[in-house]
């Protein structure tokens, strides 16, 4: 396994975790020389004093902006400013903002019947058929509603562990699964796992090298080639513990994103999912794949895995599921989530009625048969604006791309890929002051994910790469 490579990362995040603290004078300050106008800073400064700062956004930015409206691809501040929107709510709104059709369903809903609890109605169960009839798994499949991508996740884990009668989960380095109680331990985004990380929440659960292209193969990042695969296929066989011994698997499933999303848009090789899905048959462990931020459309199919010619046995959705509403779902073959009976799982929250609609709004879209051909399209556009820009930017050291799953992997110099983590934080700032919201994660906090929504006009992309060229240059010319 590569626990190594985990502990080396670990300390880079704990020392991000330490350049994060920050106290509510701090914060103040902060806002005081934000350039925001003044709606927005007195609403800023409420937040700092009524919302816990374990949010995501002081996470974010320096000050982040105070969004009141937005229209498709475009949001707006409590002092009316301007955004483009690269990041989608981290892919919950990919149709954009307000999507008509889908803020349709949600009037239309409201006034018939809101919520029910945890009890059958008509929206939910001709979502359940859709959704088993969508999820590509071959076979008889059923489905188990809930809110969130994490509450999806616990619920995969429970099923499969009941299913399978064995305790251990085995995740990718990297992955990010959510961060509740039941899934914090499964989580090891480099900038949560360490920096949060409170007690042994990992209990049962064993770690694998996560493989990518550009990092494979370099000296210090052993684990990210596929040679880490080997080690977990050697660790199943029983060379290992603790994963029982030969013929005594106790491994209930290996649970991965098919591409590694909240760390910063990784795309693993083609032969990732098959290897996996090879060692799951091989040992006879159910393979999960959480969706929740891959599925349904934003890599140019309607899930990640159907790039790689393979079946899971249980997929998480979440996140745009909803239209912008809290819902989640576990798509699996029927046997194993018809393994427990009645009342086995509860949430009185789960299969909203008004989240439903919206669901079925998205699914309408999504499943046009333009859709996903134009997703392509546009993301083959924007990736090619960006390979032009990388002709004239050095600092742009590798460009991941499927449909419109696009992350940018930013570095001081090319030929030994150091990470530019700084570089890549004075372009995010000046790009929120030029009216462009992005993101940054990366196992070296060097990656760029741009999360645009699945319908973005080509204008707004254009408009994206403008400001895209300025921003580098400066940051460039900075960095020297
Ligand atoms: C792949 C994946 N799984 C699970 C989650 C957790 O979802 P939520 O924040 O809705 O609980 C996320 C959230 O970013 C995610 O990207």
């Amino acid at each position: 396994m590569t626990q190594g490579n985990h502990i080396a990362l670990e300390g880079a995040a704990q020392r991000r975790r330490e350049e994060r603290r920050v106290t509510e004078e701090e914060l103040l300050a902060r806002i005081d020389a934000a350039p925001y106008g003044e709606k927005s800073k007195a609403l800023a400064r409420k937040a700092v004093r009524y919302e816990s700062l374990g949010g995501a956004s002081w996470g974010l930015f320096p000050v982040a902006p105070i969004i009141e409206r937005g229209e498709g691809s475009l949001l707006y501040d409590a002092d009316g400013t301007e955004y483009i929107d690269m990041l989608s709510g981290f892919s919950v709104s990919n149709l954009g903002n307000c999507f008509p059709a889908v803020t349709e369903a949600i009037r239309a809903q409201a006034g018939k019947l809101t919520h029910f609890f945890d009890l059958d109605h008509p929206e939910r169960i001709r979502l359940a058929e859709r959704l088993s009839k969508l999820s590509g798994i071959s076979g008889k499949t059923k489905v188990l509603f809930g809110t969130t991508g994490s509450d999806a996740v616990e619920s995969a884990v429970r099923a499969a562990r009941y299913y399978t009668g064995r305790p251990y989960i085995l995740v990718a380095n990297g992955d990010y699964h959510g961060v509740t109680a039941g899934t914090i331990g499964l989580t090891t985004r480099a900038t949560i796992r360490a920096g949060y990380l409170d007690g042994n929440q990992s209990g049962s659960v064993g770690f694998f090298g996560f493989p990518h292209e550009y990092r494979a193969g370099l000296a210090e990042n052993c684990g990210f080639g596929m040679e880490a695969l080997d080690a977990l296929d050697r660790s199943l066989g029983g060379n290992f513990t603790p994963y029982g011994g030969a013929g005594n698997v106790n491994v209930a499933a290996i649970l991965v994103e098919p591409f590694q999303s909240s760390n910063g848009y990784y795309i693993p090789p083609r032969a990732y999912l098959k290897e996996l899905r090879r060692i799951c048959d091989t040992y006879g462990v159910l393979l999960i794949l959480d969706e929740v931020q891959t599925g349904l459309g934003r890599t140019g199919k309607l899930w990640a895995y159907q790039h790689s010619d393979i079946e899971p046995d249980i997929i998480t959705s979440s996140k745009t599921l909803g239209g912008g509403l809290p819902l989640s779902a576990v798509i699996a073959k029927a046997e194993i989530l018809s393994a427990w009976g009645p009342t086995a799982h509860i949430n009185t929250q789960a299969a909203n009625a008004i989240s439903c609609a919206a669901s079925h709004a998205v699914l309408d879209a999504i499943t046009a048969p333009d859709f996903l051909p134009e997703v392509n399209k546009r993301g083959d556009y924007f990736a090619a604006g960006l390979a032009k820009l990388a002709e004239t930017h050095p600092s742009i050291g590798y460009i991941d791309h499927q449909g419109l799953y696009i992350g940018l992997e930013f570095v001081l110099d090319r030929e030994r890929k150091t990470p530019a983590p700084n570089l890549l934080q004075d372009i995010r700032i000046s790009a929120l002051r030029k009216g462009l919201i992005l993101d940054s994660a990366g196992h070296y906090d060097n990656r760029l994910p741009l999360i645009p929504a699945l319908n973005i006009p080509y204008e707004i992309i254009d408009r994206t790469l403008a400001i895209f060229d300025e921003v580098l240059s400066e940051a460039e010319q900075k960095a020297g």
